[in-house]
């Protein structure tokens, strides 16, 4: 079974819609950042004292999420469903293939450090 990192890169105030959004499709870990980026539009630039400066990188949170049994394509759909407002700075969606992950506390390796563990209670 292959192993995928999707990351999500997107508006700060959407946050707890994406959250919710995934859970419901089964997403079950997640990690979040605070970043800050630019896209297309690449920002302006300043110059200050001889320094080249970007004024133009914007707050934007970062969503990390890895997925074996999840479809990819439904996290995808699921994102752009919340995420798109048709306007620049909807954010991006990068998708790799992971070669392992490790659940530290078992030992599981590969799929098996994704998934559930059947009868095992969430932490708090
Ligand atoms: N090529 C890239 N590499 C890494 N991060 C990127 C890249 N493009 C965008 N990002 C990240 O995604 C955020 C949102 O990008 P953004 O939505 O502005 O993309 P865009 O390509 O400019 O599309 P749009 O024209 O809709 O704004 C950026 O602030 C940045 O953090
Ligand atoms: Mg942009």
């Amino acid at each position: 079974m292959k192993i995928t990192k999707i990351e999500i890169v997107t508006r700060p105030n959407k946050l707890e819609e994406l959250k919710e959004a995934l859970n419901a499709i089964g997403v079950l870990g997640m990690t979040v950042s605070q970043v800050y980026g630019c896209g297309l539009q690449k920002g302006h630039k300043e110059v200050y004292r001889g320094q080249s400066y970007d004024i133009n990188l914007v707050p934007k949170i970062k969503v990390e999420t890895v997925v074996c049994e999840v479809p990819v394509e439904k996290v995808l759909e699921t994102a752009q469903k919340v995420l798109r407002t048709g306007k620049m700075g909807d954010g991006k969606i990068f998708v790799f293939e992971l070669s392992d992950a490790v659940r530290i506390r078992t030992g599981h390796r590969g799929p098996e450090a994704i998934m559930d563990i059947p009868g095992e209670k969430p932490e708090g």
